[in-house]
C-alpha cells in the first residue's frame, strides 16, 4: 500500500476542507490532487479513503458505493469504508482510511503521510 501520492496541508486541528458536502448517499468523488476518494456511504455518512487500490494499484475512481463499502471498478475487491480494511477478494490489504467532519457545508479530511 503507498499513500506517496497524498499531500497533507496542515491545518491548526489537522483536518483541510477538500470538496463541497453535496454528495447524494451511495455517490463517490475523486480527489486527483489529494489522492483519495470522499465518498458518501448509503449511512449518510462521508468517508475518505486512499485512491489507489491494494490490489493491483489501480484506480479506486468509479468505484460504486455499497452501504459503507466501497467496490473496486477494475476486479471487484471490496473494501470498508470506514477504516478502510478488506471486505472481499482479491485484495488482502487495506487502504488508508482518513478522518472526516463536515465544517460549512464542506467535507474536511485529516490527511497524514
Ligand atoms: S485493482 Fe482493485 S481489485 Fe484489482
Amino acid at each position: 500500500m503507498s499513500t506517496a501520492s497524498v499531500r497533507p496541508v496542515a491545518e491548526p486541528d489537522g483536518y483541510r476542507p477538500v470538496t463541497a458536502a453535496d454528495l447524494g448517499p451511495g455517490q463517490s468523488r475523486c480527489l486527483p490532487e489529494a489522492g483519495i476518494i470522499v465518498a458518501r456511504g448509503q449511512d449518510g455518512q462521508y468517508y475518505a479513503v486512499q485512491r489507489q487500490c491494494s490490489h493491483a494499484a489501480l484506480d479506486l475512481d468509479g468505484g460504486r458505493v455499497r452501504g459503507a463499502s466501497i467496490v473496486c471498478p477494475h476486479h471487484g475487491a471490496r473494501f470498508d469504508l470506514k477504516s478502510g480494511r478488506v471486505l472481499g477478494p482479491p485484495a488482502y490489504a487495506p487502504i488508508a482510511a482518513f478522518p472526516t467532519r463536515v465544517r460549512d457545508d464542506m467535507v474536511e479530511v485529516w490527511i497524514y503521510a
